[in-house]
């Protein structure tokens, strides 16, 4: 219902509103000097607060950097080891398999000689003394049992050299800095591969997935460095609060989760919880409850990709001493 104008109202009563119409209009053709100063300081504003952006971004994508190198930094040495150790054992199965042959050919070739001697018709006393002798040597029957078996171990081992080859491959390839759709499920297998140093003494990992996700907008190598964030994150938790004693391991479990509009990961460990005096920190840049050496970055990190590229959100439930759960959720359809 529209107010009507008492009919006793004076006319002048509009003329306020026409006089700053009309001022309104003057001063848009003819800034005052107070106006026209500003109009200066907003544009300084306007040019400052491009330059903060640009800056911030310029900080982002060396955070990101750092935390590449970080995270290799960090991975290397387990890496080394991980690679090392299959290695050690194929080195160690082709040097005994080594061995095996030239006692086999020894053998063979004790034999030959006897059965040039039966066929030559000489005596044949020394060459079956010296075939006996390299058929006691051979062991044959030890070598039956143990060459299959170093041949398979090492088969295993390369196996095992070229998934972790593989997975560093993927991790370290750059995704380009554009949101392409990609398999989320892959690159977490991808990450708790070359993360495994980093996991495997503490913890056990289940991956829990639902297949029926499909591809996820992502910038790859980011939300892959999410992850590992999250993991290394979990094991450590892990690692804290296992007794020195303890023989048994943590469990850490990987889920994802497809909604309408979103894809979920969830990241849970049985550690002792984020101190309920912290939670409101851990996002925040060089926030750390751990040693001199870590830098504190994982979260902010995450936050930053997560939340500022993706467009998702990152949160977390914690009850201390029963573990904390990492909840990433990123759109499905690029925001
Ligand atoms: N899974 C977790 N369990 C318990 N505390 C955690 C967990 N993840 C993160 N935090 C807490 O959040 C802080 C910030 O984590 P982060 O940003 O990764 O830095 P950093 O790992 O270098 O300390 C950690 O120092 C820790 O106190
Ligand atoms: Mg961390």
């Amino acid at each position: 219902m529209s107010a009507a104008r008492p009919p006793d109202a004076p006319e002048t009563a509009a003329r306020p509103a026409t006089r700053s119409a009309h001022a309104l209009g003057e001063q848009r053709t003819s800034p005052s000097t107070t106006e026209l100063s500003t109009q200066a300081e907003l544009a300084e504003c306007k040019a400052r607060l491009a330059h903060a952006l640009d800056e911030l971004r310029a900080a982002q994508s060396k955070l990101a950097q750092i935390q590449k190198l970080d995270s290799i930094a960090l991975l290397a040495a387990g890496i080394a080891h991980e690679v090392n150790t299959p290695a050690q054992y194929v080195t160690d199965n082709l040097s005994f398999l080594q061995r095996a042959f030239d006692k086999l050919a020894k053998l063979v070739d004790a034999q030959s000689t006897l059965i040039e001697a039966v066929r030559g018709g000489a005596s044949i006393q020394l060459a079956l003394e010296a075939a006996d002798t390299a058929r006691h040597d051979v062991k044959l029957d030890y070598l039956s049992r143990q060459v299959p078996r170093a041949i398979e171990q090492s088969m295993q081992g390369l196996e095992q050299i070229s998934t972790i080859v593989k997975a560093m491959k993927e991790f370290s390839h750059p995704s380009g800095a554009e949101k392409q759709p990609s398999d989320l499920h892959d690159l977490i297998e991808c990450v708790t591969v070359v993360a495994r140093s980093e996991w495997r003494y503490v913890a056990e990992i289940d991956l829990d997935f639902d297949w029926n996700l499909p591809p996820v907008p992502m910038v790859r190598n980011e939300i892959g460095q999410v992850v590992l964030n999250l993991i290394i994150n979990a094991a450590q938790a892990i690692a804290a609060a296992l007794p020195q004693s303890a023989h048994h391991k943590g469990r850490i479990v990987i889920a994802t989760k497809f909604t309408a509009n979103q894809a979920q990961v969830l990241v849970s460990d049985n550690g002792g919880g984020i101190p309920e005096a912290v939670r409101a920190r851990v996002f925040e840049p060089g926030f750390s409850t751990k040693s001199a050496h870590s830098a504190g970055q994982g979260l902010a990190f995450a936050r930053a990709v997560v939340e500022g590229k993706h467009g998702g959100s990152i949160d977390f439930e914690t009850k201390t001493g029963s573990g904390t759960t990492f909840v990433l959720c990123l759109p499905l359809a690029a925001p």
